[in-house]
């Protein structure tokens, strides 16, 4: 390479790097706003209940748990730490899921939980054997074709406060004044969970 040819492609690195580094500012400035609107704000499940939602899952060490809004992370990170599960927490907003990452850390549960800043109606959940929910009447209406398409039978479904409009629960609990919910999938007709 001649000294001329030095120049240019210094000059055409040069502004390489430089578009490189005006493209990567608005969109990690983006990254401090969720990409839509919030379907429901942030409000924490009271730990009791996370714990009561974790037992009447039964969730062992051999379980998937996915948390769609999952907040800072309280319910995949006791998942993880309390049965040993895998834990997976699904956010729209990123500022939760840097808390959840910070949260999950903390508590040394890393390895094993994984926070995902996806909307909860476009993820991939199908991986999961415990769904657990706390969101709003209309979020869970318009969630239960999606969870009755996506997980395999056998899965279990655990809402804090809100039910699943006809979908029947096979269990109901009150933690302190809230009401849980269990819900089984059942297997397609004609063949065993
Ligand atoms: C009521 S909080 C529940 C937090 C946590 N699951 C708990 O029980 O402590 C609902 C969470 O859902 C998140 N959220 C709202 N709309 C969402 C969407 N479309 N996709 C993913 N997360 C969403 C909010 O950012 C919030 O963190």
């Amino acid at each position: 390479m001649n000294e001329r040819e030095g120049r240019m492609m210094f000059r055409a690195f040069g502004s390489a790097v430089l578009l490189a580094f005006v493209v990567a500012i608005p969109s990690s400035a983006q990254q401090t706003a969720p990409s839509r609107h919030l379907d429901v704000v942030f409000v924490p499940t009271p730990s009791e209940v996370v714990d009561a939602m974790l037992k009447l899952a039964k969730v062992t060490s051999n379980d998937v748990v996915y948390d769609l809004g999952s907040g800072d992370g309280r319910i995949p990170i006791a998942a993880a730490k309390t049965y040993g599960a895998h834990a997976v927490g699904i956010d729209i907003d990123p500022e939760r899921i840097r808390e959840a990452t910070a949260n999950a850390r903390a508590a040394a549960v890393a390895d094993r939980v994984t926070f995902r800043n996806e909307d909860l109606f476009t993820a991939d959940i199908s991986p999961a054997t415990v769904v657990t929910l706390y969101l709003s009447p209309s979020v869970n209406a318009r969630l239960t074709p999606k969870l009755m398409k996506e997980l395999k039978p056998g899965t279990r479904v655990v809402s804090h406060a809100f039910d699943l409009g006809s979908w029947k629960p096979q269990q109901r609990l009150t933690v302190n004044d809230r009401p849980i919910f269990l819900w089984t999938l059942a297997a397609p007709s004609g063949t065993r969970p």
